[in-house]
């Protein structure tokens, strides 16, 4: 049995968007799916007490995961889903439950944070920190566009987002548009030459990837420019962005690159973030 797909809800409209992508996700890859709600752990007087059954914090936390499996239910009935309470900080224990699962997934959004918040502190927590995908989901679903965005930069050692972005672009008969952005402050070559050689040089990464999805329909875009505007435009059309958690960027301890955390923060549609199962550096 492959890993379950795994959504985080808190009660808010964003975290139910994330189970509606999720549950689509199970559906196409066959995986079940688990819905999980963590709660602070009840503390009095510096001491943990157990809650009855009947508590009404914990009736509250069960009758929003019924709500949520519910809503998931009713989209894809052939998904098979669970419900997981779990106590303890919401990231911490998320980080934990990303070891088991395919993918975890999130709202971009939450019940808290304030009115022009574009990322909340779980998503956040958890791109770049985790191995393998970490979809953050933005906005309500919308029209299916049957396109896949990935970010790719030629210098990179690894591509991570590749691997994701082919598997999602295969299981749902979506073109793949691949978005290289470069910049030169100046050259003697004149901007054209250097942009064909830009592609043809994204074009030569994805080779492995092609062989191994040949019914994926791949365009190669090349934006001389800044890579998160360049990505978050291409994305304007796209059913997913799909980026790798950080490339060679100058602060190289950094869990998550410039460019994966600005696409985080203003990518119009859902944004994947993938960090390689196996350490690289
Ligand atoms: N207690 C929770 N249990 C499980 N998933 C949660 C929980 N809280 C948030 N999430 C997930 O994280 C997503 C984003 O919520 P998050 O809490 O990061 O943002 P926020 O509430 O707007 O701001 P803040 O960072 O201030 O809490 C939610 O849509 C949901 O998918
Ligand atoms: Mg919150």
């Amino acid at each position: 049995m492959s890993e379950p797909i795994i959504v985080g809800v808190d009660g808010s409209r964003a975290a139910l968007a994330a189970v509606l992508w999720a549950a689509d996700d199970a559906a196409r890859r066959g995986c079940d799916l688990r819905i999980v709600h963590v709660v602070a752990p009840p503390v009095y007087g510096g001491q943990p007490y157990e809650r009855s059954l009947d508590d009404a914090a914990r009736q509250e936390s069960e009758r929003l995961l019924a709500e949520a499996a519910a809503l998931a239910a009713e989209y894809h009935a052939n998904v098979q889903v669970s419900t997981e309470l779990l106590y303890g900080n919401t990231t911490d224990i998320l980080r934990a439950q990303a070891v088991e699962a395919a993918t975890i997934v999130v709202g971009s959004r939450g019940l808290d944070g304030f009115a022009g918040l574009l990322l909340g502190s779980v998503g956040l927590g958890l791109a770049g920190h985790v191995a393998g995908p970490v979809v953050v989901v933005r906005g309500a679903p919308a029209i299916v566009q049957g396109e896949i965005v990935a970010g790719v930069n030629p210098d990179d050692a690894v591509h991570p987002a590749l691997d994701y972005a082919f598997e999602e672009a295969q299981a749902r008969g979506a073109r793949l548009q691949v978005v290289h952005a470069w910049d030169m402050p100046s050259s003697r070559a004149g901007p054209e030459i250097i942009a064909q050689a830009q592609q043809e040089r994204a074009r030569s990464v994805l080779t492995p990837w092609t062989k191994r999805h040949p019914g994926v329909v791949v365009t190669v875009s090349v934006f001389r420019g800044n890579p998160i505007a360049a990505l978050c435009e291409a994305s304007a059309r796209a059913d997913l962005v799909v980026v790798g958690s950080r490339g060679r960027g100058v602060i190289r301890s950094a869990v998550l690159g410039s460019v994966s955390h600005g696409v985080l923060h203003y990518a119009p549609c859902p944004v994947a973030v993938v960090r390689p199962r196996v350490r690289t550096d």
